[in-house]
């Protein structure tokens, strides 16, 4: 077992993430800031950013990303986080002006003609009014002192100063301004601002807030908003972004993700889903106490239990009696019924109308109120002042903790009754969970038949594209991403010679949600001829939606072919990985039914995709069970620099050392499997066996023989291999000396 009592609990929910290990997602914000960033230039026009989301959506962690981007382009960085006093105009640009000041001194010689030093505080010595020599090579400190004592900003003052900086500093600057929406009412702030952008050079101007400030910078900037770039910071929809949050705090420490849950991280990333609605705050919360449960509550790994969910839920300190928390009051008092209702009505805050909830909340048939009883039950929530109807879209009374805890009292008291949480997605994605739920649950009866998306609302463009990649196999563009779910359906389906793809649509009004179902052509499903399926068309039909399916036939090229373009073409390092291991797992079904060529294929396709240590010493194994040893050896030498564990290192030397006596080799076996021992000796406690499922274990009659171990202990076995070389070189030199 890993041993972690004495690690930091590596999910921080309460801090802004600060370096890149630990920061998740966010790839195509990041794309577009680094794009702006490298449009900036001495002699280029301002570049404005701004990254709005709501409260905890991460935006703070995403500025200090744009730091260090800014950083990495050797650009000088100055960063203000605005309070509320700074909404005043001179107060706002006197704070930003300070900071500049400190960055651009403390990079470089910002001195008066007398020598004198000027610092932010001889700076903020003026502002406040202190005497200012008439050779002060500075305008704009004056002018602030004049401004706050009810006098006008000077647009040129701070432009000249602006100019004066930056070509003291050579360089570009970027100003980075954190709780922006301080100045969101401020239009005099903003206006200075866009004016300021029109005549001046070298700068990039980044604006992180909530999401009024971009209502006002879409007013005051007005036709010159192409200017502007807009990034939007939500919650994270694909499961890999869930799953890098869950895991990369995990490699920071040292740790490896895929030991420290109990499950596939995949698995529990999905579980936390509709928990956390995907918001990387609350999944660090739940990873935060999952952690602290295994160091010291004894749980043999971070495992989702019910009382993880609890502690959650006491960390989020609403459920305080004293404190006057309506929404926390009604739903203690609510029934588990009128709770549900809640979260039904809750299911897509300020996103869905009413009728499109009402409609979603009835595509899976496992909700047993009817739309009459919803009603009623919303009638009676808008009543009591728990929501209010904006739009004919639902607002809940509470604040963001309130809410996670309505989520997770919701889950403790219903259960898996609780099939719809509140969450503030829009109506696609939450007409594609109902869609999934309807599918998996009700209709293919939970077998893993649904294609994997990278998110439960991914277009079915995408897929198309992935489609036509893999019909044609082209050499000459970019493939899509797409392709590695289809690549999951082909080896699911024992690399049929077609697929057969099921398009499964949903739709009211003008939204439509798809899933996928993939299937081998000769298990010819068709789910028009299921009843189920049948069933759940009327119904929706009834509730004035559609939902219908569509099948066509992928044929498909050899396997060889197709892994031959994928090891050439498939240009996505992060998802080779899940390629290779898919090729593992399937070698390893191929070795349990006997079928060597196969798993031999499997496994070099698995190294050709990612040259991993599982492959290279699952080939050294398969070679040495085939018997070729010197081939086995080769792997051997790929394997070991290709470990992260000793405990790996010691099964490939093993292997290895093996290898070598069945070849007569006693030096090399007795070496590697020296080496072998000590490894195993020399284990971090931080490792956690890999499990050893099959061994090649060695014997000594008149020869050294070797046969196979089902889940043998290793340390028991390099100690044998030892005895065995020491027999067999002692036999062999008195034969020689007989
Ligand atoms: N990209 C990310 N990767 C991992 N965790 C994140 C990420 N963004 C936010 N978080 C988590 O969410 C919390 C809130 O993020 P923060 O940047 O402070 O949000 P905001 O500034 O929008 O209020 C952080 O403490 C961190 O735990
Ligand atoms: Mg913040």
């Amino acid at each position: 077992m890993v041993d972690i009592t004495g690690l930091r609990n590596p999910y921080d929910y309460a801090n802004p993430v600060r370096t890149v290990e630990y920061f998740a997602g966010r790839g195509s914000q990041l794309a577009t800031i680094d794009y702006v960033l490298k449009q900036a230039g001495t002699t280029r026009p301002v570049g404005y950013l701004a990254l709005y989301g709501r409260r905890a959506a991460g935006k703070t962690s995403l500025l200090n990303m744009t730091e260090k981007l800014a950083a990495e382009r050797g650009y000088l960085v100055a960063r203000a986080n605005l309070v509320p006093a700074n909404a005043d105009p001179a107060s706002f640009f006197a704070t930003v002006y300070e900071e500049l000041i400190g960055a651009v001194a403390g990079v470089c010689e910002l001195t008066s003609p007398d020598g004198r030093k000027i610092t932010p505080r001889v700076v903020r010595r003026i502002i406040e009014g202190g005497p200012v020599d008439g050779d002060f090579p500075l305008e704009f400190p004056e002018n602030l002192a004049h401004a706050i004592t009810g006098g006008q900003l000077s647009e040129m003052a701070l432009r000249n100063d602006l100019r004066h900086l930056m070509e003291l500093v050579g360089r570009p600057i970027v100003l980075l301004v954190d709780e922006a929406q301080m100045i969101a009412d401020r239009p005099d702030v903003l206006s200075l601002l866009r004016t300021l952008g029109m005549r001046l050079e070298g700068y990039v101007l980044v604006l992180a807030g909530t999401p009024e400030l971009v209502a006002r910078i879409n007013e005051v900037f007005d036709f010159l908003l192409r200017q502007f770039e807009f990034v939007r910071v939500e919650r994270f929809s694909e499961a890999a972004d869930v799953v890098q949050c869950m895991a990369r705090p995990l490699e920071a420490v040292g740790l490896d993700p895929s030991r420290c849950f109990g499950r596939p991280v995949e698995d529990v990333a999905s579980d936390l889903m509709p928990l956390t609605d995907g918001n990387p705050y609350e999944i660090q919360l739940f990873c935060h106490v999952m952690f602290a449960r295994w160091q010291t509550d004894g749980a043999a790994t971070m495992v989702l239990t019910a009382q993880a969910v609890d502690d959650v839920r006491a960390t989020l300190d609403v459920g305080n009696e004293h404190v006057d928390r309506p929404l926390v009051k009604a739903v203690r008092q609510m029934s588990d019924e009128a709770l549900l209702a809640l979260n039904i009505w809750c299911s897509a805050l300020e996103q869905a109308t009413v009728d499109e909830i009402r409609f979603a909340s009835r595509v899976s048939g496992a909700i047993a109120l009817d739309a009459d009883q919803l009603d009623r039950h919303l009638d009676g929530f808008v009543r009591d002042g728990l929501i209010e109807l904006v739009n004919n879209t639902v607002r809940l009374i509470g604040d963001a903790a309130e809410h996670i805890w309505v989520r997770l009292s919701t889950v403790q008291r219903l259960g898996p009754r609780a099939s719809i949480l509140l969450s503030s997605v829009n109506f696609r994605y939450l007409l594609a969970s109902q869609l999934w739920r309807l599918l998996d649950h009700h209709v293919l009866g939970g077998d893993r038949w649904l294609l994997r998306t990278c998110c439960l609302a991914m277009r079915s463009e995408l897929l198309d594209q992935g489609v036509l990649d893999l019909r044609e196999l082209p050499a000459d563009r970019e493939i899509s991403y797409t392709v590695e779910y289809l690549h999951e359906a082909i080896l699911e389906s024992a690399m049929p010679q077609a697929l057969h793809l099921t398009s499964v649509e949903c739709s009211y009004g003008e939204t439509t949600a798809t899933r996928w179902i993939c299937r081998g052509a000769a298990d010819d499903f068709d789910l028009d001829a299921d009843p189920a399926f049948r069933a759940a068309q009327e119904r929706i039909a009834g509730l004035g939606g559609v939902l219908r399916a569509e099948r066509s036939t992928i044929p498909l090229k050899p396997m060889a072919e197709i892994v031959e373009w994928l090891v050439e073409r498939f240009d996505y390092p992060e998802k080779r990985p899940h390629m290779a291991h898919r090729h593992v797992s399937a070698a390893l079904d191929a070795y349990e039914v006997g079928d060597i060529v196969a798993t031999f294929s499997h496994l070099d396709t698995a190294f050709r995709l990612f040259p991993y240590w599982g492959p290279a010493n699952n080939l050294a194994y398969l070679n040495l069970v085939a018997g070729d040893y010197s081939a086995a050896r080769d792997w051997v030498r790929r394997a070991v620099p290709l470990s992260k564990a000793a405990d790996q290192r010691a099964l490939s030397r093993y292997n290895g050392g093996v290898a070598a006596a069945l070849e007569g080799d006693w030096d090399g076996a007795r070496a590697l499997l020296a080496d072998a021992a000590a490894d195993l000796e020399h284990r971090s406690p931080l490792e956690e066996d890999t499990g050893v499922t099959h061994l090649m274990i060695p014997a000594f009659e008149d020869r050294v023989v070797v046969h196979e171990v089902r889940d043998p202990d290793l340390a028991d076995a390099i100690a044998r291999a030892r005895d065995v070389v020491e027999l067999a070189e002692r036999f062999e030199r008195l034969r020689g000396s007989a």
